[in-house]
């Protein structure tokens, strides 16, 4: 375990074993070495193991008895992160599931997509189904550079705008791109999304996390890390919700300018904004230094894999020259059919149907929560598919609740889990229990329903 030096050692230490509890690398029943030994280990003063072990017996990770020792206790909770971390298929969905990352699948406009599939296959000359240009049918490029100019205020002509397989593909593309052009390191958000961490390291950059505040992205500390690129979520960020300030989004363009730097923009539920119109994209701040990426996932379904990346020439011909030798380019047919939706109308009426519905959603799980546990508070609900919940003192700590929860059957997942630092820059310190809760894929009884059964 690495401690570093000076006064955050102990809290190092605790942070250290809290982590290790949590993702099952000391497993329950575990006995932990004595307070002596760990101290003698780790050179550190026994006092700081003995209040390490102390805070994590009273925050529940650990059980200990008198003159016997320490162990790990049953954290039982929901079920683990995977590996796939929030996207992977898995078993979501459920009644009682609050955990983000899906839009209600039940919403998938079937009639509509079949009939732009029936149109598509009738209007397609055969020589359309031969090997596609990696970089995306030209048709769906012109139509998404429409798209995204309207309704996101990105500056894009189409032949900036590259068609991938999700946000999850444009990251791994551009990443290699960044890798190849002498990158080891990316900053990251902290609170963030594992998923970018995940798929960087994929492509040989190590994410260099960079604490988020109230405001956004710190800049100040960003400029410190010494990267050159960024991946950020500034419209909604993952997972706190916040909106990057003017100032934020400004200072980080200038970051870019000035250091050449490039950032990766995820808009990943940029189309969903309650209070106000959406807040534009960063990219039409500083086209020749932002990358944006977005996909149909959360508008449409994430099984389409259906994505794209908007950004400067040199970017796009050096990401598709990568989609090139990874797949030889997108399904003709799936592309031709998100066309003809955009083109149609389908895509905006969809919008609009999803825009109202994710909204009383939203209204019902504040409205259950208020309810259910008066004092708790609900942020982040500005905009997009989830929302940040501090429930009020009396239901932590933290361990604890988690493992009431499983046993209610209601899956959750803590803020905690999406940071990497040992101490939140977020405020979350204050041992309240805080949940990244997902309300788009549930009905506003079901929400209410889980609701209560988590607070109970
Ligand atoms: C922050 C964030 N980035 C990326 C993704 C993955 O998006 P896609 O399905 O477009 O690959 C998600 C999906 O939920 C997300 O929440």
């Amino acid at each position: 375990m690495e401690l570093g030096g000076g006064r955050g050692r102990g809290r190092a230490l605790q942070a250290g074993l809290r982590e290790a509890v949590r993702v099952g690398r000391l497993g329950a029943g575990t006995q932990l070495p004595s307070s002596r030994e760990l101290a003698a280990d780790l050179g550190v003063s026994r006092g700081m193991v003995t209040d390490a072990y102390a805070q994590l017996t009273a925050e529940g990770y650990l059980t200990s008895r008198q003159g016997a020792g320490t162990w790990v206790a049953d954290v039982r909770r929901g079920p683990a992160p995977r590996p796939g971390g929030d996207f992977a298929a898995d078993d979501r969905g459920g009644p009682d599931d609050l955990r983000p990352g899906l839009p209600d699948l039940a919403l998938f406009p079937r009639a509509a997509w079949s009939a732009a599939h029936r149109r598509v296959m009738t209007a397609l000359p055969h020589r359309a189904f031969g090997y596609p240009d990696p970089r995306g049918l030209p048709e769906l490029r012109a139509a998404l550079a429409a798209l995204l100019g309207r309704r996101r205020g990105v500056a894009a002509e189409p032949d900036q705008v590259m068609v991938t397989s999700g946000v999850a593909q444009a990251h791994t593309l551009l990443g290699l791109v960044l890798h190849a052009r002498g990158q080891r390191t990316t900053a990251v958000e902290d609170p963030g999304s594992p998923e970018h961490t995940a798929l960087l390291a994929a492509t040989g950059l190590t994410a260099v996390p960079i604490p988020v505040d109230a405001e956004g992205l710190s800049v100040a500390a960003l400029a410190a890390a010494g990267v050159r690129s960024a991946v950020v979520t500034p419209c909604h960020q993952f997972p706190s919700g916040v909106a990057y300030s003017a100032a934020r989004r400004a200072a980080l363009a200038g970051w870019a300018r000035d250091c050449g730097g490039t950032v990766v923009e995820d808009d990943y539920d940029g189309d969903f904004r309650y209070d106000r119109q959406p807040v534009g994209a960063l990219q039409g701040l500083a086209p020749e230094h932002v990358v944006y990426t977005g996909s149909a996932s959360k508008s449409l379904a994430p099984g389409l894999r259906l994505g794209w990346l908007v950004g400067p020439r040199d970017v796009v011909a050096e990401a598709a020259e990568r989609k090139r030798t990874m797949d030889l380019g997108h399904s003709v047919t799936e592309q031709a059919v998100l066309a003809d939706f955009l083109a149609s109308g389908a895509y905006d009426r969809q919008l609009r149907r999803c825009q109202r519905l994710y909204r009383a959603r939203r209204d019902a799980l504040v409205g259950a929560l208020a309810r259910y546990a008066p004092g708790g508070e609900v942020s982040g609900i500005a905009a997009g598919l989830h929302a940040i919940v501090t429930l009020p003192e009396r239901y932590g700590p933290e361990p604890a609740f988690l493992a009431a929860a499983a046993r209610a059957g209601v899956a959750v997942r803590p803020l905690s889990d999406y940071r990497t630092s040992p101490r939140p820059p977020d405020g979350g310190d204050d041992g309240r229990v805080r949940l990244v809760v997902g309300y788009a894929h549930l009905t506003p009884e079901a929400i209410a329903r889980a609701v209560r059964l988590l607070v109970r």
